[in-house]
């Protein structure tokens, strides 16, 4: 499939930008400094911190899973069965506990992913969600694929 343009110019802080790729959904995420200060907090929660999965480009194998800290790019797609994850950015929400670190919670069978779409232990989806091929053409316009 063609690589896909992604506009982040007026993507504000905190927020996801969807667009499609290959056919399949492609978030891009813009953190706020409180969210990645608090990815390091999570680790000892998740399945593969580090994401030294085999399947993992190497630009993903940072605290951020990202080229810049910032901007989360990740395929939007639960690594159980497909399922398409919620977004759940609000720390602490009620229904998800005190100690909800902020991320993704999957509608089908409950697997969980902080703000870096890494996979928390105990849940069924084993790996992080993937993290496509991408690069910054400049610092409003991402090219995924
Ligand atoms: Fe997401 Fe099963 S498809 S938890």
């Amino acid at each position: 499939g063609a690589p896909v343009d992604v506009d982040i110019s007026k993507l504000e802080s905190g927020m996801l930008l969807a667009v499609a790729w290959q056919g399949k959904p492609v978030w891009v995420v813009n953190r706020t400094k409180e969210m990645l200060a608090r990815l390091p907090k999570n680790d000892s929660f998740l399945l593969d911190p580090k994401s030294e999965q085999p399947q993992q480009p190497e630009y993903c194998k940072n605290e951020w899973r990202s080229i810049k800290p910032e901007f989360l790019v990740v395929v939007g797609i639960c690594t159980h069965l497909g399922c398409s994850p919620t977004f759940r950015k609000e720390v602490g929400a009620a229904d998800l506990g005190a100690d909800w670190p902020g991320g993704w919670l999957c509608p089908c069978h409950g697997s969980k992913y902080d703000l870096a779409a890494r996979v928390f232990k105990d849940v069924p989806a084993p790996l992080n969600m993937d993290i496509p091929p991408y690069k910054f053409v400049n610092d409003n316009l991402i090219l995924v694929g």
